[in-house]
């Protein structure tokens, strides 16, 4: 009896390890659902409740399973929530489907209805047809609806109002008809709305512009028609602040004026008119659109002067008022949008000339006012950095092509009266332009000159000695600023849990992050380290802290903040964190895939060497994210070891687990120290003393360095000896070269003394007498002496 109880937990952790080690694991699972499991262990393992287990049998009765995905959805029901493709359960409930890009077609059936817990429901990219069902209005609990990507027809069924914690619904690129719900808006926590792609015909529902919630519409590629809803930003007496970012209505029917209410979207980045039948003008009251950084409103039926006042878009990079009949002049101040990247006024009605002050847009790449009534001599500046093709069909214009020659001044024919003071008022411009030109060509000759020779100063200063490199030395990019840190956006999970984000690239809900795919990376004796995969495939690196070692909730916060605030290019960004209801803390870090410093150099195939000057800037690169610690920020890592540096696509290191000391608990880390210790990266001072230092980081970084001499692992010990003990040995007995990675040797004749350099600097690092040591600081300046920079960059394989 008793041999039996223990025997059946055994095989049951085998089984888990196992799919911990190979199998694609949800977050999800291991935050609320491993507690099951493991009390599960010990009971009968889980059984889906009745209802849900029809309810999955009904929806794969009306799937057709071209490629067998589903021949796992076999037994009686036992299987459920431990084998079933693409289930997910909590206490027994279903509360993930999730089953994208697997070639499943036939009908979503309406008993899902039957699955009470469903939160997400992700089917997309697959060829299902039929309707949405209209029984996802009986899901309470449905966050996340993702069906995009299929053949389904019918009409949005308005039950989807009742989901009120509904935060995606992506039905995009179907075949759905009727119209849009206005219940959609129902939800106070809708994000995202996705419904571009399909044939959806009406008017749009005032109540979805007023969501306060919404930070992605893209309803573009339908037939909607109505004019654009003038009741952005809702009530102009609520305090709410409008989260819209990007707005796309662009290919339906839509007519009337752009609506003035859309000025109440202050962080709209991104506006999409184009191809409709908008007519009217741009209202000036927009202008307060100042984060607006694409604006489309081409095919249209605007016909009005562009307004000064669209210099307001200060931030724009994108401007697209072609295919309208905007006439009049092109505005002077465009020149004043001076991130501009790409301006279109192709096939207009604008006349006059082209302003000189375009000349002031250094970005701009893209540049085109073809077919439009435009008049005068094309700037030169603009005829060298755009072919005719941007200039073309405006009969009055000249001086951008060859065929195109301006007359000569002399040889003006006699003028009636009308065009005389047009022809004079143009020559004259044109000698203003003239000095205009010449002078501003010099000027530009001047600078890019003074530029080319202060790119030269600065490589070479970073380059050389570096003596006075006191802040120089702590970015690789010697004159880049350290990027400041972006607004701190806050989203209480549906969960009861809390998501904190730092600035970042990425924009994901707590929802996504518990429900993304995730596969462990590594575990430290501070947590586990999973690579997830968000919804829309972008993947991220989160850790997920050991509860019991972990401080207060309060203080962790305070702490945490601060993290999220450190950026530096040798320093793995942190930009979320999440605390859950029941204590879990989740961080949230870019993933990076090539992985380690530690597999990078001791994983590797016996084909793929590792030239020195990629060691060397991995050295280099590690060491400035060290010193960027100790010095910008005062703070000691405590934890350097190979593992903890991760690389990137060119191989350039980031120091991973920055801070986590300061999230943990005395005992936690006394406990990680002891760890480093085992793994060969502690100092010596640190088996007596309980607190690390900065001398005892540089003795990591020395070891690392000697890691990368070595090509040796500090945890295999030779001949007894740890790895600064046995290089010490070999370089008193005068063997030096024994040391080296034997295929560093290779060109050692290139680079002995680089080799023989490095190495005194590392065997310095790793000083048993911590004051002996150098602080990072000196590493650096003499890492840099080593091997300026200039090889740096170029050989890394
Ligand atoms: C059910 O599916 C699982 C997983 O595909 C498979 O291992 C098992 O043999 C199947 N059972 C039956 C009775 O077909
Ligand atoms: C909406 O769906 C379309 C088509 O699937 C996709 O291209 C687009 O990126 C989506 N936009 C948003 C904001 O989700
Ligand atoms: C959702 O919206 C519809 C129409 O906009 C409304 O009639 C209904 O009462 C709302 N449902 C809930 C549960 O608030
Ligand atoms: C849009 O509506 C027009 C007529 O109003 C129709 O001809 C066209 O097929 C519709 N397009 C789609 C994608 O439904
Ligand atoms: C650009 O956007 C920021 C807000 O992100 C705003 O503070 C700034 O004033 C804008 N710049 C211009 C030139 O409008
Ligand atoms: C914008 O441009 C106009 C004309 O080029 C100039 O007079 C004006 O001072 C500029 N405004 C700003 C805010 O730079
Ligand atoms: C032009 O682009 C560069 C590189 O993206 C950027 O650093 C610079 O600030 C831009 N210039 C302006 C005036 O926006
Ligand atoms: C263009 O503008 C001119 C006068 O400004 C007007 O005579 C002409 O009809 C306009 N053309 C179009 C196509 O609107
Ligand atoms: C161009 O402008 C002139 C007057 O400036 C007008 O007479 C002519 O119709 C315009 N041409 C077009 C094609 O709009
Ligand atoms: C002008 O440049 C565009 C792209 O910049 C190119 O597509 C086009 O072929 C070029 N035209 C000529 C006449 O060179």
């Amino acid at each position: 009896m008793d041999g039996q109880v223990q025997k059946k937990p055994d095989a049951n952790e085998k089984k888990e390890q196992w799919k911990q080690t190979y199998f694609l694991f949800s977050l999800f699972l291991i935050l609320s659902f491993n507690f099951n499991l493991v009390s599960a262990k010990y009971s009968d393992g889980v059984i889906v409740t009745e209802a849900d287990y029809q309810a999955l049998k009904a929806l794969k009765h009306e799937f057709v399973d071209f490629r067998g995905v589903l021949n796992s959805w076999n037994d009686t029901g036992s299987g459920v929530c431990s084998s079933w493709a693409g289930i997910k359960c909590v206490n027994g409930q279903v509360i993930v489907i999730q089953l994208p890009w697997k070639g499943v077609g036939g009908r979503i059936s309406e008993k899902i209805g039957q699955l009470k817990a469903l939160r997400r429901l992700s089917l997309h990219d697959n060829v299902l047809v039929g309707a949405v069902p209209t029984s996802l209005g009986f899901l309470p609990n449905l966050r996340g609806v993702y069906l995009f990507n299929n053949r389904l027809s019918g009409s949005i069924p308005p039950s989807l109002g009742n989901c009120l914690l509904l935060q995606t619904l992506d039905l995009s690129n179907n075949q759905l008809t009727g119209f849009i719900p206005a219940s959609l808006a129902n939800s106070t926590r809708l994000l995202r709305l996705n419904l571009s792609f399909n044939g959806i015909s009406g008017e749009i529902p005032m109540r979805i512009s007023q969501s306060p919630s919404l930070i992605f519409l893209a309803l573009q590629h339908n037939n909607l028609s109505g004019s654009v809803p003038d009741s952005w930003g809702g009530f102009k007496s609520a305090h709410h602040s409008y989260q819209l970012k990007s707005l796309a209505l662009d290919h339906n029917l839509l007519s009337g004026t752009l609506p003035s209410s859309l000025r109440n979207l202050s962080l709209l980045e991104e506006l999409n008119l184009s191809h409709n039948q908008i007519i009217g003008n741009i209202p000036d009251e927009l202008s307060s659109l100042s984060r607006l950084n694409f604006l489309d409103l081409s095919n249209n039926n605007f016909d009005s002067q562009i307004p000064e006042s669209i210099s307001k878009f200060g931030n724009l990079s994108v401007l697209n008022l072609s295919k309208n009949k905007f006439k009049g002049q092109i505005p002077d101040t465009i020149g004043n949008i001076t991130g501009i990247t790409s301006l279109d006024l192709s096939e207009n009605n604008l006349t006059g000339e082209i302003p000189m002050s375009l000349l002031n847009l250094p970005n701009l790449t893209s540049f085109d006012v073809s077919y439009n009534n435009l008049s005068g001599t094309v700037p030169s500046l603009l005829v060298k950095r755009f072919n005719s093709s941007s200039f073309v069909g405006n009969v009055q214009l000249c001086g951008y092509s060859s065929s195109t020659p301006c007359p000569e001044p002399e040889n003006l024919p006699s003028p009636s009266q009308g065009a005389v003071s047009v022809k004079h008022h143009r020559r004259q411009l044109s000698t203003k332009d003239i000095i205009i030109i010449s002078a501003g060509a010099l000027l530009l000759i001047l600078l890019v000159l003074c530029c080319v020779l202060l790119c030269c100063l600065i490589r070479k200063k970073a380059a050389s000695k570096g003596k006075n490199g006191k802040t120089r030395g702590l970015d690789p990019r010697g004159a880049k600023p350290v990027p400041a840190v972006g607004t701190e956006v806050e989203s209480s999970g549906e969960t009861g849990g809390k998501l904190v984000h730092f600035d970042g690239p990425f924009v994901f809900t707590a929802d996504d992050l518990l429900c993304a795919t995730a596969e462990i990376m590594g575990k430290s004796s501070y947590g586990t380290a999973y690579k997830a995969t968000l919804e829309d495939n972008n993947q991220v690196a989160v850790k997920r802290l050991r509860e019991k070692i972990t401080k207060g909730v309060k203080e962790f916060e305070v702490e945490v903040a601060q993290l999220g605030k450190i950026r530096h290019p040798n320093i793995l960004a942190l930009r979320a964190y999440y605390l859950g209801p029941k204590g879990e803390k989740l961080l949230v870090y870019d993933y990076l895939p090539n992985g380690s410093l530690a597999s990078f150099l001791h994983a590797r195939g016996p084909e793929t060497s590792i030239s020195w000057p990629t060691r060397m800037s991995i050295a280099i690169g590690t060491t400035r994210g060290l010193c960027y610690l100790h010095i910008e920020q005062n703070m000691v890592h405590g934890n350097l070891t190979s593992t903890n540096i991760v690389l990137d696509e060119q191989n350039n290191p980031k120091i991973a687990e920055v801070g986590l000391s300061r999230l943990m608990t005395t005992a936690a880390n006394t406990d990680a120290i002891a760890t480093a210790g085992t793994m060969g990266y502690r100092a010596p001072e640190l088996t007596k003393l309980k607190n690390a230092s900065t001398k005892s980081d540089v003795f990591s970084l020395g070891v690392i360095i000697l890691e990368l001499l070595t090509g040796k692992s500090p945890s295999e010990a030779t001949d007894g000896l740890d790895l600064p003990q046995w290089v010490a040995s070999i370089v008193k007995e005068e063997w030096t070269n024994e040391v080296f990675d034997v295929e560093l040797m290779r060109d050692a004749s290139d680079i002995g003394d680089e080799l023989l350099n490095t190495l005194k600097l590392a065997l310095h690092c790793v000083d048993p007498t911590p004051a002996a040591r150098p602080e990072a600081q000196q590493v650096l300046q003499k890492l840099e002496e080593i091997r300026p920079e200039k090889n740096v960059d170029g050989d890394v394989e």
